[in-house]
Parts: C-alpha cells; structure tokens; sequence
C-alpha cells in the first residue's frame, strides 16, 4: 500500500458513465455557471482596496497579470478536463496522475478555498443588503455577533443547490446576465467621469512600511529575500496580483461538472476559457474607470464602486451598482455550494470521506448529504467568525490546487500517451511548468500569517487522511479492476 497508488483513468472514465448524476448541462450553461462563480468580491470590493493599499492604478497590472496566471491554469484544466471529464476535477486528475496523496491534497485545498469563499462572499452579501435595505447592521454587518443575514442566504442557496442542478443553473444564468449588466454600466457610466490625471503615477513609488505594521502581514517573497516591509512599488503590484486572484478563482468548478455535462469534451474549454477571457476584460477595464474617477488614496473600501459614483454626484447609478453587486454575490454563493457537493462527491466515492456522502438523491439527482454537510460548516463560519481576515486563503488554496494540476498534464501525457485529447495544452511540458512557477511565484506574495494558516489546514488535512481516507480509500481494497500501486 503506497500514498502514490494512482487510479487508472480507464476506471475514472467508466465510472463517470453509470455516477447517477445527470447530463443535462451545455456549453452555453458551462460559460453561464463560469462568469456567475468568477466575478464577485474580487472586482466589487477588492479591486477598490488594493488600488488603496497596495498598488494605486496599477491594480490594473495586478488584474492582468491575475488574468495571465488563471488564463495558464485554464488550459491545463481544459486538457485534463476534456480526456477526463469527471465530478471530482483537479482532485481527480491529482489520482490519475501523481497518486493519492496529492489527490487528497488537492481536494482538501478545494473544499478549503470554495468553502471560506462561500463564507466571505456570504458576509459581504449581508453588509451590501443591510447597506441596501437599511437593515441593522449589528445583525448583518461585519461587526454582528451572529451575522444572520450570512447564515440565510447560505441556507436558501443550499435548497437551491439540493433541489437540482438544472435549477442552480437557470438561478445563476438568470444572475450573471444582471452582473455583467452592472460592469457595464460602471465602465460606461464611468467614462462621463474619467480623470486621466488621477492615473498619474500610475505605479505610486515605494515606500516604507507604517512602523506598526505587522511583521506577519509582509510576503514571504520579501522576507524570503531579506527586503524592508513596504508598500505600492512593483512589488505593491504583485502583492495586489495575489489577492486579486480571488477574483478570478472559481473558474475551476466548471472542470467539475463534466459528469453533468452534454459533450464534455467540446464544451468544457470552451466554458472555461469563454468564461475567463470575458471576466478578465471587464475586470481590467473596471479597474481603470475606478483608478481614473477617484484619486486611489479616496477609494471607499466597503463599496468601492458605488462611492465611486456617490462622490461624482450619481446616487441612483450607485445604488443600480450596489443592487447588482448583492445580486452578483448571490451567484456566486451559489455556484460554490454546487461545487462543494460535487468535490465531496467524488472524494467519498473513493473512499477518502466516508461513503454516505456521495448517496445522490434519488429524487433530485445531487449529492445532496455533502452539500448540506459542507454548507453547515459555511453557515457556523460565515456566522461568527470574522472572514475578512481568511480571504487571501481562497487564493493560497487555489494557487496550490493548480500547481499540482498543471504539473498533472505533462505526467499524464508521459503515462497514457494514447489517451484521446480533444484540448491538448500547446506547448507542453513547457507552458504546464510556467504555469505551475507562475502560481508558485503568485503564492509567494501572500503574507506569512496566511502561509501559517495554510499550513495548519494541511497538517489537519494529513491527520484525517492517515487516520480515515488511508486505510479507507477503495484503491486500499484491491477489487480486480480498480487497484494499481
Ligand atoms: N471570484 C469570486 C469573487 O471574486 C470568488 O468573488
């Protein structure tokens, strides 16, 4: 018995075929669910904060070089995708190709990052809602004890979710239309109010860090490197990069619906890479009307976008653009929950959690006992503890999650050369490395405080697998056809 024991992919493959699940998605759906889990938080919120804290207007640089990195991944996740379409995506790639430890390890990171991205987006929802609505703030705000208004809209998306995929489907279509309707308008809207002198430095120069600032709180690659604690610069505008690359995450879950979908292996790359191409021009051209009609040091940090008209005189745009962002976030949310079924799914079937969890619901067709399993945990973190803090474990989580999954299309293409590829990467092995140095290099940005805590999700992750998923997994019980150390 071995932790690198691999699962042969002619077995993935059959499997997918008699899961239960149903194909009923298109790719028209695939590039619906894309742009309803990627934009959110990411250029709603965080785009105004990192030009304010990190980057000035070279946030757009940090969008482009975001967009780069996910682009990269993208393909990766096409090709594997594509030859493997399977419930559990990256985590199943991860089995085929490097062996089951990493497959946990990716798993693990992907239920981390859709779980806590569920969690923030929840909380920011409500503080938009009870911006929105008037509602009392010590109930809905980030400062609640209990953040109620989190905990609800988890509950009512986890119904969607339970009820069908079909239905989560027509919810989220119906929502990206209303999302990207708002980006629009911002960008168009936002043209009448464009100040070219506001984008000039475009890159602030960089300075020293406040004497207060947390030694914790600097990027590895700076510490790493022995450089002082600073601020804006080049450096500001990595250090943007990464976080901004919550914005960009999520695009992945279409990788898991390929059991779900009609013809996996045209309209997989098609969803994934439409998705993103669209994502990525609206976010750097938000990012550039916002870095011209407000000086950066001005940005509001709650709602950046709408402030941006608030301080322009456009109070009915701003509150347009606020009603869309609750309306986005909900998206989002929702997309997630789907996702955290489908991984929990394909993790259980293995064997790695116990097998309850991947019973499809004989009236509803989903996995339903691991999407309310995984939104219980969404709702108790959304409610009392303060997420604010967690969002850059979204990225770490998905930047390690790709690293894995880029490394995973050379070695499968070294161990089944004749498996049939509809997207195959261009360039490998040379473009899967540079994408996989290129998410390494992204996650050396992030601060040490989130390296820690990523660190002990791991550690708790390595306990529950020796201890359960080990000895559990069903390749630890030779069947004829399935084990192969
Ligand atoms: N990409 C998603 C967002 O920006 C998680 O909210």
């Amino acid at each position: 018995m071995s932790v690198f024991r691999t699962m042969p992919v002619e077995d993935i493959l059959t499997r997918g075929e008699r899961s239960g699940l149903i194909r009923r998605l298109t790719g028209k759906d695939l590039i619906g669910f894309g742009i309803g889990i990627i934009i959110g938080t990411g250029v709603f919120t965080l785009a105004g904060i990192e030009a304010k804290d990190h980057a000035g207007p070279g946030v757009v640089l940090s969008f482009v070089i975001g967009g780069v990195v996910a682009a990269l991944a993208a393909l990766c996740y096409a090709e594997l995708s594509s030859a493997v379409p399977t419930a559990g995506s990256a985590y199943t790639y991860g089995y085929a190709t490097l062996g089951e430890l990493f497959a946990w390890i990716i798993g693990w990171d992907l239920l981390l990052e859709f779980a806590l991205g569920a969690a923030v987006v929840s909380r920011s929802w409500s503080g938009y809602v009870s911006n929105l609505l008037g509602l009392p703030p010590e109930w809905f705000g980030e400062d609640a004890t209990v953040n109620v208004g989190a905990i609800l809209i988890i509950a009512v998306l986890t119904a969607v979710a339970v009820i069908g995929i079909r239905e989560s489907s027509w919810v989220t279509n119906g929502l990206v239309i209303v999302k990207v309707a708002v980006c629009v308008l911002v960008i168009v809207a936002g043209l009448f109010f464009f100040n070219g002198a506001n984008l000039d430095p475009f890159i602030p120069p960089a300075q020293p860090a406040a004497e207060t600032a947390n030694p914790l709180e600097q990027p590895l690659v700076q510490v790493v490197l022995g450089m002082e604690q600073s601020m804006y610069g080049i450096g500001g505008v990595f250090t943007a990069a990464a976080i901004v690359f919550f914005a960009y995450t999520g695009f992945e879950a279409l990788a898991n619906l390929g059991e779900e979908t009609r013809r996996p292996k045209r309209d997989l790359p098609v969803g994934l890479l439409g998705s993103l191409i669209v994502c990525t021009l609206l976010y750097v051209l938000v990012a550039i009307v916002l870095s011209a009609m407000v000086d950066y040091r001005q940005i509001d940090e709650g709602a950046p976008l709408a402030a941006a008209f608030q301080s322009v005189g456009q109070p009915w745009v701003a509150a347009l653009i606020a009603l869309g962002a609750v309306t986005g976030l909900t998206s989002v949310m929702m997309v997630e929950l789907v996702t955290i079924g489908r991984i929990g799914f394909a993790m259980s079937r293995d064997g790695l959690l116990p097998p309850k969890l991947s019973q499809v619901h004989p009236k509803w067709g989903t996995p339903h006992r691991m999407t309310i399993g995984g939104a219980v945990v969404i709702m108790l973190m959304a409610g009392f503890i303060p997420i604010s803090e967690l969002a850059d474990m979204v990225s770490i989580g998905a930047l390690s999650g790709f690293v894995i999954v880029s490394l995973a299309v050379p070695v499968l293409r070294r161990t089944k050369p004749d498996l049939p590829r509809p997207f195959r990467v261009p360039l490998s092995p040379w473009l899967p490395i540079v994408s996989a140095l290129a998410c390494l290099y992204l996650m050396t940005n992030l601060d040490i405080i989130t390296w820690l805590r990523f660190a002990a999700w791991l550690a708790l992750g390595l306990l529950i697998y020796f201890a359960y998923g080990y000895r559990n997994a069903r390749l630890a019980k030779p069947a004829p056809d399935t084990a192969r150390d």
